[in-house]
Order: structure tokens, then sequence, then C-alpha cells
């Protein structure tokens, strides 16, 4: 048995969603463990497209079990939307297969409209966040106001416990002059909802040990990405969750010892979404080439993102963050046709060299990044299926990162399909 966590070594989407959809494979079950509907992971089966915010990339696999952890915050809006076009494509998506944590917090509608109004307060100063609601939401949490979904079955503590928030949220709604939320607003609505996922709610924790107990593959998958992590991120512009790999012990409710590996996943050049320091951006036509030949548009928003070289001051820091055992490059394709390639393999700051990122938000925007020079390659990748079909300079690219990482590439993905991969070994395999 071994259990694998996939995290996101950049700003978010590296392309997590197709690798926990290849591994999924070999696991037995599949269990999303942070963040909420900010992730989106487009996934292409079959040749059709289907992008979810909160239910696991593993749905796709019809005899796995799938869950949705207690430290992830859902909406339920979007989950009972997203199981109804999950199962729309023919996906059983029954209680038999996916198991959502009663200690879940829920998103509810006044944290969309918080998000908003906060955002649109800072103006030139905005976070950029996807107005999901997830900062609002894990406040309360923290805040000890919030609202779980074994509460959301449960009509009398609901009524109570929104009796309690309400005021609190109203008097903020007014001081941003938005319009105020009551009760009976909201509680008809989340009623229904209630009873749409009901049948779904567990104790995922428990599940989740019992699996680990019985010496099955268990796999999980992050969202968002190791620059965004609360604490270790690039603050405040980060999102309001942990998001490497350790977190999952605590997030899910197991011990660090049952964790045999993570695979990071780092895209084959850097993009981000929102605002924030990103030393290697490009804001010229190059940074419009990546953007286009990636498809580089938020899953969830539609945003543009920005696009730049890879970042290996930041991927080294990220690798160690998570205790990364391997790695998987996505995107490797995109490369193709731009000459020559730059790699960031150092920053410079006030003339002194820096060996990881400044914590300073004013010091990290400063950074000026070393470079080296790759010769890059024309032909196209996505027919490749192992490493020798790779042109030399693409292996030569992936090679160095290995060097310069420390850290063996077991996947490399090379266009959006399932089986646009080469897997050079499988993570699974090592343990
Ligand atoms: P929030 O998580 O919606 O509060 O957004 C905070 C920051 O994290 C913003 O810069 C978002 O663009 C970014 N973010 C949140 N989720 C994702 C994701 O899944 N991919 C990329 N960026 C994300």
């Amino acid at each position: 048995m071994s259990n694998l966590v996939v995290v996101g070594t950049q700003w978010g989407d590296e392309g997590k969603g197709k690798l926990v959809d290849i591994l999924a494979e070999f696991a037995d079950m599949v269990v999303r463990f942070q963040g909420g509907a900010n992730a989106g992971h487009t996934l292409i089966v079959d040749g059709k497209q289907l992008i979810t915010h909160l239910v696991p990339s593993g749905i796709l696999h019809p005899t796995k079990r799938c869950a949705i952890g207690p430290a992830v915050v859902v909406d339920p809006e979007t989950l009972v939307e997203e199981i109804d076009a999950i199962s729309q494509r023919g996906i059983q998506v029954s209680p038999d297969v996916l198991v959502i944590s009663h200690r879940a917090h829920l998103v509810m509608p006044y944290h969309r409209l918080l998000d908003a109004a906060r955002e649109a307060a800072r103006g030139s100063k905005k976070i950029g966040t996807t107005l999901r609601g997830i900062g609002p939401c894990l406040e309360d949490k923290a805040a000890r106001t919030g609202i779980r979904l074994s509460d959301l079955l449960d009509s009398e503590v609901l009524a109570e416990r929104l009796s309690v928030k309400l005021p609190e949220v109203n008097a903020l709604l007014s001081h941003y002059g938005r319009d105020t939320v009551q009760a009976e607003d909201i509680l008809p609505r989340l009623a229904e909802l209630s009873a749409c996922l009901a049948p779904y709610v567990g104790d995922v924790g428990e599940v989740v040990r019992q699996e680990m107990d019985r010496g099955k593959n268990v796999l999980f998958e992050g969202a968002q990405g190791t620059l965004l992590d609360i604490d270790h991120g690039t603050y405040p512009f980060v999102t309001s969750s942990s998001t490497s790999a350790g977190a999952v012990c605590p997030l899910v409710g197991f011990g660090p010892k049952r964790v045999d590996g993570v695979v990071g996943v780092a895209k084959a050049y850097t993009t981000r979404v929102g605002a924030g320091p990103f030393p290697t951006e490009l804001k010229d036509e190059l940074g419009d080439k990546l953007r286009e030949a990636g498809g580089e548009y938020g899953a969830t928003t539609g945003r543009s993102r920005r696009c730049g070289w890879l970042d290996l001051v930041a991927l080294r820091y990220t690798a160690a963050i998570n205790g990364l055992t391997s790695l998987c490059i996505t995107k490797l394709d995109v490369l193709s046709g731009i000459n020559p390639i730059r790699i960031g393999v150092g920053y410079k700051l006030a003339g002194q060299e820096l060996t990881s990122p400044p914590a300073n938000i004013r010091d990290f925007s400063r950074v000026e990044p070393i470079y080296e020079e790759f010769e890059g390659w024309e032909e196209d990748l996505g027919e490749g299926r192992t490493k020798a079909d790779l042109p030399l300079q693409a292996r030569r690219y992936v090679e160095c990162l290995e060097h310069l990482l420390n850290l063996p590439v077991d996947i490399i993905s090379v266009g959006a399909g399932r089986a646009e991969t080469i897997m050079v070994q499988n993570p699974y395999n090592r343990y």
C-alpha cells in the first residue's frame, strides 16, 4: 500500500487535475484535502472537457471512492451543480462513490458577498481573489462562527448559528454599502441543498483511516499551489488555507507517518492569476505567446493568467516545503517553437544574490531574476509517449530541472488529454 499527495509547486493551475486523474488508476480512494471552489480542474476525457471545482478528479474512474475532506470549504450550491453536471456526463456520483465530510465548513452566500465587497474596497490594492467566498469562510472557521455541513443537516442548529452570525455579517455588509442578508432569504434554498447533499455526508477522516488500515492506496489531491500557501506563500497575495503537502495530515485527520510520497506538479513555465510578485513574469509578446499556446485562462474565473519563465528559486523553496519525492512536469509541449528558453536560477536584490524568496513582499516585488538560457526545439511534442521520443533539447530541459532540483521527474505531460503523457516512472512503484 502507499499513500501519495499531489501538490502544486507554483501559484496553482499547474495541471494537478490531470495528474490526479492519471494516478487515480492506481489508487483506491482519492481525497481532496483543502481549498474550495476557488480551484478549477480542467479534465479532458474522451476529447470532452469537464471542469471540477470541488469533486476530486478521481471521480472519472468509476471504481474509485472519492472524498471531500473536513478542511475543504464547500459551497453547497456549486457542489450540487457539479454533481449534476458530472452525472449528466454519464459518470456515476452516488453516495457509494462520493463522501463529503460532515466537518467541512460551508461557503454561504454572504461569504461571496463579503469577498466581493472587500475586493472592491481594496481598489488598486486588490488581491485578485476568485470571489468564491473562500477567505471570508475560512475567517469564520477560525473565529468559530462558521457553519459546517453537519449544521446544515440540522435545521435547528443552522437557524441558531445564523442568528449569531448574520448580525455581524450585516454590520460588515452595511459598512461596505451592500445589501444585507436575512435568514429567511437563504434558509429555504439551504434546506433544498441540505436534502440534496445529505446522502453523501459522512466521516471522511474515519473512512480514510479505515482505508489506510486495510492497506488501500489513498491519493490526496491538493488545490492551488505552494506559493499561495497562507504561511509560506507570497503573503498577503495568497489564498486562506495551507496548500502544502504536510497539511494533509491535520486537515484530513491522520498521522504524518502515513504519507509515503509527495509528487509536486510544476508547469514547464510559470503562471499566476491575481495580484502579487512574479519575478520571472513576461510582460511582452512572449508572455502573450505562452498564454495563447497554453490556453492560460482561469478554469474558475476565466481571467487571463500572467505568464513567465520557470522560476527555480521558487521551485527549490516549494520542493523543500513539501518534501517532494518526485516531480511531474506539465505543458512541456507549450514551449515548442520558443527559442531560446530561459529559466530563472537565482534572484538579485540590491546587488545581493538570494537563495530563497524574501518574506517581505516589497523585496519580493523588486528581486531581479538571474537567468540561464537553453536551446529550444521546434518539434510538436504531443505524440511523445516515452522520454526517448522527445527532441534532445526538450530532454535536456527536463534533465536540467532534475539536476538543479535534485529530484526525479516521474511524469511529463505533453498535452491536455490522458494519452498525452510520458510516464517515466509510476510514483506508486517507488514504494
Ligand atoms: P482566493 O483563494 O479566492 O481567496 O484567492 C486568493 C488568491 O489565490 C488569488 O490570487 C487567486 O487568484 C489565487 N487562487 C485561488 N485559487 C486558485 C487556483 O485554483 N488557481 C490559481 N490561483 C488561485
